[in-house]
């Protein structure tokens, strides 16, 4: 949530942030602003409500000449989105101004000692309370911004990604983070920060990810310097950033969505590449391959995750139940980290997050790692936090997912899950070598089957204008199709603000029936599985009382194409690998009918792509 942007150097620092900002705009767009030191030493802060085109309108024909400065992009926590609440924030005596993604917990606190020594405030944010704590330390103390940065971290209670500038000192910005993202960019003569390396990846490959409570100094002229809040030095790691600049643009298509949904046969492709082994015999994991025993010995799993990795990871479940015959849990890391969970050390927990910063989830691993679990993560983001805090792990490798809705990611976290539950039926012997070899040889089929799939594009297309209008929608399914509707309802509600219910499709009789009527179309994923005969009961049971159906089904159904309104028809693939098919036309549906409805489909309102608050 929220995007952080800085620069110093000698290029066009406006122009850089700018970018930079439109780059971060998938992390919060209800405000933006942007702080500006010119070589004179005069701080120029221009903000407003509104997406960063906004921002750029606002910023005609003022002065924006600098030698560096520092951007944002907001995602509201403290305050509504308005003028006034966007970042940067100054000090009372105009002198400094931050920008910061992350909420202060103890700001109230804060906010009344500083009252109590005069300080006035002028927004209802947390980030103000920070910035006038750092300027009255400065101040009482006649300190260095950097002494001041660190002292008032040291009172902060919360999560934070910060950038500080100062005017009369177009030379230097401090930055700091702890449980936010932070990276900064080294180019020749320049340095850049991000909230990730996309504000800078085509200026820069070498990247630095700035660890928890360690704060940047940033001096031009000087090495990047880093050091803890007693003063204390430590060593720079610069590693490469495993990002191009095309995966950043859209390629042609209208929205970063439709452009991620068709691109899944090569992002499936790329998660599979590498992994199978032994000319198609089986699929191995690294990270379960250099862990065996833990693997071996394994008593439970528990995959914790939030919202479209929380569905996949319930996909995870079953394929490690089915495969493995190892108990498996899955919990809201939201719900599991207040849970006071019951954890042994021969427990494995399983962190799922495509953006491998979600506070919540992050929060789950360390109370997993204290317990005494084995940590693993299943992430997209290279180098982001939650691959760091876990002890072992598995890329989905899919590239940047910029649509805030969720294709691709949730594709290939099913798809890695499907390979680790193999890696470890092959390390437990808990399948047969022949039906491995079935399975693999399967995986290696899905992505040109996701082509074929994705040629239902049309037809969904013409299939969303008789249901643009609708004001509820209902998704069932059974088994591997349960969660394929929750995440066919998710998908449709986050980006058209339709109300939509996923359920198991044999508890809509025990309540949600009563929802039935024909203004509540019903989406059934019923393909040919080993529960189709018990859906096609609940088919007959929506069809008697009048509702609309949308049915995806096998290639060559007969019985629910006689029974549905509208049939999809996806190939056939194995029970276990369903869930990869049938998630694409509900992705391209939910996408046609909030483009219908003139939703913004890539930036929905209220969302952002990485949760980084509780
Ligand atoms: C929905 C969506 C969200 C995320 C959730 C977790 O389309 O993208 O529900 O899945 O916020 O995010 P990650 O996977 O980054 O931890």
């Amino acid at each position: 949530m929220c995007g952080i942007v800085g620069y110093i150097g000698n290029g066009n620092v406006y122009d850089i942030l700018i970018n930079g900002l439109k780059r971060l705009e998938y992390r919060g767009y209800d405000s933006a602003g942007i702080a500006l030191v010119s070589e004179s030493g005069d701080l120029n802060v221009y903000k407003t409500v509104g997406k960063v085109s906004n921002l750029e309108n606002f910023c005609a024909g003022k002065n924006t000449d600098a030698k560096l400065g520092i951007a944002h992009t907001r995602w509201a926590t403290h305050g509504e989105p308005c003028d006034n609440n966007a970042h940067p924030h100054f000090s009372e005596d105009g002198n400094l101004a931050i920008v910061h993604n992350g909420t202060i917990e103890n700001y109230q606190l804060l906010k009344d000692a500083l009252s109590e020594h005069g300080c006035k405030f002028y927004t209802e944010t947390d980030t103000e309370v920070l910035v006038q704590l750092i300027e009255y330390i400065k101040n009482e103390n006649k300190c260095e911004l950097i002494d001041a940065v660190r002292s008032a971290l040291k009172q902060v209670i919360g999560a934070y990604a910060i950038a500080v500038v100062e005017k009369n000192n177009p030379n230097q910005i401090i930055a700091a983070r702890k449980s936010s993202p932070l990276v900064v960019g080294i180019g020749e003569d320049e340095v850049f920060l991000g909230s990730d390396g996309t504000p800078f990846v085509e200026y820069t490959k070498d990247v630095v990810y700035v660890k928890d409570e360690e704060i940047v100094i940033i001096r031009r002229g000087e090495p990047l310097k880093l050091v803890d809040f007693d003063n204390k030095e430590s060593k720079v790691n610069v590693d490469r950033l495993q990002l191009s600049i095309s995966q950043l643009e859209k390629g042609g298509y209208p929205h970063f969505m439709l452009k991620e949904i068709f691109e899944q046969p090569i992002t499936l492709t790329d998660c599979i590449r590498g992994r199978v082994v032994n000319a198609g015999e089986h699929v191995m994991l690294n990270g379960v391959f250099s862990n065996i025993d833990k693997f071996k010995e394994v008593n439970r799993i528990i995959i914790v995750a939030c919202g479209t990795s929380w569905h996949a990871s319930l996909l995870g479940k079953s394929l490690i139940q089915d495969m493995c015959q190892i108990a498996v849990e899955v919990e809201y890391a939201s719900e599991f980290r207040y849970s006071n969970p019951v954890i042994t050390d021969k427990d494995i927990v399983i962190a799922v997050s495509q953006s491998g910063e979600t506070a919540d989830t992050l929060a789950a691993i360390q109370i997993a790692r204290q317990k005494g679990a084995f940590v693993y993560g299943i992430s997209n983001v290279v180098g982001s936090s939650i691959p760091r805090e876990t002890d072992s792990g598995t890329y989905i490798h899919v590239g940047p997912e910029i649509g805030v809705a969720s294709t691709k990611a949730f594709t290939g976290q099913v798809m890695v899950f499907t390979m680790l539950a193999l890696s470890v039926a092959k390390i437990k012997n808990t399948l047969s070598d022949e039906t491995i070899r079935t399975l693999v040889n399967w995986i290696l089929k899905i992505p040109s089957l996701v082509t074929e799939t994705l040629n239902l594009d049309d037809q969904i297309k013409r299939l969303s204008l008789i249901y643009t209008y609708a004001r509820n929608f209902m998704y069932l399914g059974r088994g591997y199709s349960y969660p394929v509707a929750l995440e066919g309802a998710l998908k449709l509600k986050e980006i058209s603000y339709i109300h939509a219910e996923g359920y198991p499709a044999a508890e809509m009789k025990h309540g949600p029936i009563a929802l039935i009527d024909s203004e509540m179309p019903t989406v059934i994923i019923a393909p040919k599985d080993h529960l189709y005969e018990k859906i096609v009961s609940n088919v007959q049971q929506i069809k008697s009382r009048g509702g609309s159906i949308i049915a995806i089904v096998t290639k060559g159904d007969t019985v629910i194409k006689e029974l549905a309104d509208h049939v999809l028809e996806v190939p056939e693939v194995p029970e276990c690998l369903t869930p990869i098919i049938t998630s694409i036309p509900l992705q391209l549906l939910s996408y046609y009918i909030a483009v219908n409805r003139g939703k913004d489909v890539d930036m929905p309102r209220n969302l952002a792509k990485s949760v980084t608050v509780e």
